[in-house]
């Protein structure tokens, strides 16, 4: 038995995500738009023990499925992670969150002088992965880096 499970009990029907960044449960539930407000049961687990991240993050939402998209942006903030869809107590299907090759609109270019943040033009961010692990993309506006680290601020909320 691991220390998860003392803590934080079993879901009948919903989502876990397991294997997020100890400290980025908050971070996924801003990326995924989930506030509380919409009524569902949520289960945060952060900084628990594990022997591959040595520290992790866990979410439970009871009675929410993801769509393709919503694990996809979870790679962003995630990219380690496991989505356990759970069916009558049982895991029914384990997928991989996953970067696609190229992330339009989820995400600014850091370069105050990018095209993609000028307010006259109508430009959405758009940009390609160069590396997965860890996480690097470029703006295939200007060619600006993006970090793990940048990527993950962007979805902080400051203060
Ligand atoms: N889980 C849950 N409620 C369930 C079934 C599973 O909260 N009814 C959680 C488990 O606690 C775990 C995650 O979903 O955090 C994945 O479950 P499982 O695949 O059984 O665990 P592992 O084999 O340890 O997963 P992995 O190999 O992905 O680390
Ligand atoms: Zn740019």
């Amino acid at each position: 038995m691991n220390s998860e499970e003392l803590t934080v009990k079993k879901i009948r029907d919903g989502t876990v995500i397991d294997h997020i960044p100890g400290g980025q449960a908050l971070n996924v539930l801003r990326i995924l738009g989930i506030t509380g407000e919409e009524g569902h049961t949520v289960a945060i687990m952060i900084n628990a023990q594990s022997r591959k991240l040595g520290k992790k993050d866990i979410v439970k939402i009871e009675g929410r499925e993801l769509v393709s998209g919503e694990v996809d942006r979870i790679a962003l903030i995630a990219p380690e992670a496991t989505i356990n869809l759970v069916k009558n107590y049982r895991v029914a299907r384990k997928t991989k969150v996953k970067l696609p090759d190229e992330i339009k609109g989820l995400l600014k270019c850091t370069n105050p002088n990018c095209i993609s943040n000028k307010p006259r033009e109508p430009v959405t961010p758009s940009f390609r992965v160069v590396s997965r692990t860890p996480t690097l993309l470029v703006c295939e506006y200007c060619g600006t880096y993006i970090t793990y680290d940048e990527v993950a601020a962007q979805y902080t909320l400051p203060g």
